[in-house]
């Protein structure tokens, strides 16, 4: 049994689609989320700027007393996981690793899409993470950089004209690759589930990193016995702008209403 907290980090808000998860596979659990809302979007940054502010996210979760650090935030994971867990003395678990080896599991062909950031993209992360698992997998990665604007502004649900537009075009070598498999390589685009799935078709597995990630840290804390048994777990966030803005905007990417304390951080210091 261990009471510690588990800290939660994105480039902003997409990462509460995996705290979502973790909360229901863990509900026991203490979860601090820290969202760098003043400095979103890390997608389109270079691996250096990246990896800075990922030093500090991770230092300010540090702040508290934690038994694991979840990047919820693809472009982190793909860029920056050696680094941090070289850094760290606790267990870090990234998106990158358990999204592959759920495609890898799921493609039927041998033939899996990323759709990411572009960081994530240039990364070669996720296609060097599958080529282990498997060399016979083919990977075709696209970098989709207007969905994540589209999802911070509402306009992920289908039948919404210019989420539908962007898609198509972005899906289109998708389905002229003939993947059956895709990797939802960031953790917004849980968000454009149904606008993706309803473009590519029943036949497309669809993985939603964030998930995957949530299950394999909920994983690791049963089989190490590291769960806060007996106790109701509860929820802090931190976000580097404004924290009254926060509660309407993460409604939709928790799934509900922003279920504990909202406080700004000056990032920055750490
Ligand atoms: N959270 C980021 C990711 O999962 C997307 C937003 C950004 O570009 O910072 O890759």
């Amino acid at each position: 049994m261990d009471k510690r907290a588990i800290g939660v980090f994105d480039s902003g808000l997409g990462g509460l689609t995996a705290l979502r998860e973790l909360r229901r596979l863990l509900p026991g659990e203490e979860l601090v989320y820290f969202g760098d809302t003043g400095r979103v979007p890390y997608g389109g940054r270079g691996k250096d700027t990246i990896l800075r502010y990922a030093r500090q996210d991770v230092a300010f979760l540090r702040t508290f007393d934690l038994k694991a650090v979840v990047i919820a935030c693809g472009t982190v994971s793909a860029n920056a996981l050696t680094e941090l867990r070289a850094e760290n003395d606790l267990p870090i678990f990234g998106v990158v690793e358990p999204a592959a080896r759920a495609a890898v599991a799921a493609t039927r062909k041998g033939k899996v899409g990323l759709i990411a950031t572009a960081a994530s993209v240039r990364s070669g992360a996720y296609e060097k993470a599958i080529a282990a698992l498997d060399p016979g997998v083919e990977v075709r990665s696209d970098a989709c950089p207007l969905f994540v604007p589209l999802v911070e502004n509402g306009r992920h649900r289908p039948g919404d004209p210019v989420v539908e537009l962007v898609a198509r075009e972005y899906l289109a070598p998708m389905q002229e690759a003939g993947v059956d498999t895709l990797v939802l390589g960031c953790t917004h685009y849980p968000l454009l589930r149904e606008v993706i799935g309803g473009i590519m078709g029943p036949g497309v597995t669809l993985i939603d990193t964030g998930a995957v990630c949530a299950a394999e840290t909920a994983r690791f804390l049963v089989g190490k016995g590291l769960l806060a048994e007996g106790q109701a777990g509860s929820r802090r966030y931190f976000v580097s702008d404004s924290a009254s803005d926060f509660a309407a905007l993460a409604a939709p990417f928790l799934g509900g209403e922003v279920d504990g304390p909202v406080e700004r951080v000056d990032i920055e210091k750490y």
